[in-house]
C-alpha cells in the first residue's frame, strides 16, 4: 500500500465541492487508480469541504458506493480504497464562511502530512470566495512543503473576468502554484500529437503550407447537456470547448518544435501559437464562423427533446459551432483550420485531420477520390484512439485504378489496453509539480482575447434565433458553406477503409 511510502512527504488533497459530480465521476475515480497502480509519489490524505452534513465515514460510504458504480461490474480493490480513504476528514461548511476555513485549517495542521494540493471543483461562481479564504487564513502556507491550486474550467466567461480571476488568484498564489486544468491535454492521444511530431523525423518536413492544404479539428459529441443546463446556457460551446479544448489541440498540431520537452519551454510554442490567430472582429468574425442550436431529433435511436425545450425558454445559446480560422506565421501562412464542435451529434467523436495537398500531377485514375487529395493523417482522439495516414494503393487485377487505404495504428491493438483516464495524468503530474499539461496564464489570456472578439461580434449581431439541427444529424446547412465555400468537405471518418464499388 503507497503507506509505507515516506510519511513525512505525506500531501493533503483537498477537494472543494467533494459531493459534486465532478469529484465523483472523475477525481476520485482517478485518485483511486493511482492508489491502485501504487503511483502515487507519497501518503495521501484525502480532505473533502462542501456544504452536505458529511464526516470521514459518510465520505468514505459515499465513495464506496459511487466508484463500486463507476467500476461497472469490475471488483473494487478494497485495499486500494482503504488506502486511499485512510485517514480521510470532511469538512461540511459553506465556503463563505470563514469559520469553515478555520476548521479546515485545523484539520490539515492535525494531518501527518508536509504538503497541501486544494482542488476547485466547485461552480466558477465561489473560486473567488474560496480564494480569498484561502488567503485570508493563509492556508497558502499553512503546511511547511508545497502548496498548490488546482482550477477547474471554466476559467472566466471572456477576457475581462479570466483576466479578474487571475490577479485575485494571484494575490494569493504564484503562477508556479497554480495548475490550471483543460483536460484534454491529459489525454494520452492528444499527447501523442507531439510525439508523433517530434519524436518521429519523417513528418516535420511536410509540416507546413507547402505540403499541407488544411486542417481539420472536431470534438462532437452525441450528448446533450443533461443537468448542466444552467451553465452550458450561460456558456455556450465557445466557452464550453471552443476556447480551450480546440484551441490547446490547435496549439499541439501547429507549434514549433520546443527547445526541450519541459513544461515552460512547450507552454512558450503554444502561446505563440495563440499569438499569431489572426484576430476575427465584426464582420469578418460572423463569415468566418458558424453557430447553430440542436432542435429535437433522434440519438442512437433514441427520440430526444430540443436545445430550447430543455431550457424552457427561447435562447440565443449555440450549440453547436464551426470555425475557419488563420495562423500567421510562415510555416501556416494561407492554411486555413477548421474547427467545429457540438452536442447531440450522430456519434462521440474526436478528431484532428491533416489534409495535405495532392500530387503536382494526377498520373492515375481515381476512384472514391471527390476532388480531395488521399493524403490525410487523421488522429482519432476519441473512440478508438490512434492514428491512420491514408494513401492511394493501386485495386489489384487488370484495372489501373487507384483508391485510398489506411495504414492504422489502434493504441488498443498495438498496447493491448485502452489509454488511462485523463484525470489520472493530471492529478498526478499536479502532485509531482509537473505543470506542462495544464494552461499557463498567459496562455488563457491569449485564448480568451481571440474568443472574446468572435463574442463581441456575435453580440452584435442580435440574432434572435439560431440555426437549427435536428439532434442526430452533423449539423445545418450553414455549416457545409462554411468550408464548401473554399471547395472542401468536412471530414469524419470513423475508421473503416475506403473501398471502390
Ligand atoms: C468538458 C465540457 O470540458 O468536456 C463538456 O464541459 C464536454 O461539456 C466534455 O461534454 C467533453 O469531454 P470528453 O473527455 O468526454 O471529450
Amino acid at each position: 500500500m503507497a503507506r509505507t511510502k515516506d510519511q513525512a512527504d505525506g500531501t493533503a488533497f483537498v477537494i472543494f465541492g467533494i459531493s459534486g459530480d465532478l469529484a465523483h465521476r472523475k477525481l476520485i475515480p482517478a485518485l483511486y487508480a493511482l492508489v491502485a497502480q501504487d503511483f502515487l509519489p507519497g501518503p495521501l490524505y484525502l480532505v473533502g469541504m462542501a456544504r452536505r452534513k458529511w464526516n470521514g465515514d459518510s465520505l468514505r460510504d459515499e465513495f464506496h458506493k459511487s466508484l463500486n458504480e463507476t467500476l461497472e461490474g469490475q471488483p473494487l480493490d478494497e485495499d486500494a480504497f482503504q488506502s486511499l480513504f485512510h485517514g480521510a476528514c470532511y469538512v461540511s461548511a459553506d465556503f463563505n464562511d470563514p469559520q469553515g476555513f478555520a476548521r479546515l485549517k485545523e484539520t490539515l495542521e492535525s494531518l501527518p502530512v508536509k504538503n497541501v494540493l486544494y482542488y476547485l471543483s466547485t461552480p466558477p461562481e465561489v473560486y473567488e470566495t474560496i480564494i480569498e479564504q484561502l488567503g485570508a487564513h493563509q492556508l497558502d502556507k499553512a503546511l511547511p512543503g508545497w502548496s498548490r491550486i488546482v482550477v477547474e474550467k471554466p476559467y472566466g466567461e471572456d477576457l475581462d473576468s479570466a483576466l479578474d480571476l487571475d490577479r485575485k488568484i494571484h494575490r494569493v498564489f504564484s503562477e508556479d502554484q497554480i495548475y490550471r486544468i483543460d483536460h484534454y491535454l491529459g489525454k494520452d492521444t492528444v499527447q501523442n500529437i507531439l510525439v508523433l511530431r517530434f519524436a518521429n523525423a519523417i513528418f516535420e518536413p511536410l509540416w507546413n503550407n507547402h505540403y499541407i492544404d488544411h486542417v481539420q479539428i472536431m470534438v462532437a459529441e452525441s450528448i446533450g447537456v443533461g443537468s448542466r443546463i444552467n451553465y452550458y446556457d450561460s456558456a455556450g460551446v465557445i466557452r464550453d470547448i471552443f476556447q480551450n479544448h480546440l484551441l490547446q489541440l490547435l496549439c499541439l498540431v501547429a507549434m514549433e518544435v520546443p527547445v526541450a520537452f519541459q513544461s515552460n519551454s512547450v507552454r512558450d510554442e503554444k502561446i505563440k501559437v495563440l499569438d499569431v490567430l489572426r484576430p476575427m472582429r465584426g464582420k469578418t468574425a460572423i463569415q468566418n464562423t458558424f453557430r447553430a442550436q440542436y432542435g429535437a431529433g433522434k440519438v442512437d435511436g433514441e427520440r430526444v427533446k430540443g436545445y430550447v425545450d430543455e431550457v424552457g425558454h427561447a435562447t440565443t445559446t449555440e450549440t453547436y459551432m464551426a470555425a475557419r480560422v488563420y495562423l500567421d506565421n510562415w510555416r501556416w501562412a494561407g492554411v486555413p483550420f477548421y474547427l467545429r464542435s457540438g452536442k447531440r451529434l450522430p456519434e462521440r467523436l474526436t478528431q484532428i485531420s491533416v489534409h495535405f495537398k495532392a500530387a503536382p500531377i494526377f498520373l492515375f485514375d481515381w476512384c472514391n477520390i471527390t476532388g480531395e487529395a488521399p493524403n490525410r493523417l487523421v488522429f482519432n482522439i476519441q473512440p478508438d484512439e490512434g492514428i491512420n495516414l491514408s494513401f492511394g494503393a493501386k485495386i489489384p487485377g487488370q484495372t489501373d485504378q487507384i483508391t485510398p487505404v489506411a495504414m492504422q495504428f489502434d493504441y488498443k491493438t498495438t498496447f493491448g489496453q485502452e489509454p488511462p483516464e485523463a484525470y489520472q495524468r493530471l492529478l498526478l503530474d499536479a502532485l509531482n509539480g509537473d505543470p506542462m499539461l495544464f494552461t499557463r496564464s498567459d496562455e488563457v489570456r491569449a485564448a480568451w482575447t481571440f474568443t472574446t472578439r468572435i463574442l463581441d461580434a456575435w453580440r452584435e449581431q442580435e440574432l434572435k434565433k439560431l440555426p437549427e439541427y435536428p439532434a442526430g444529424s452533423w449539423g445545418p446547412k450553414g455549416t457545409e458553406d462554411l468550408i464548401r465555400r473554399d471547395g472542401r468537405e468536412w471530414f469524419q471518418s470513423t475508421g473503416e477503409q475506403e473501398n471502390c464499388d
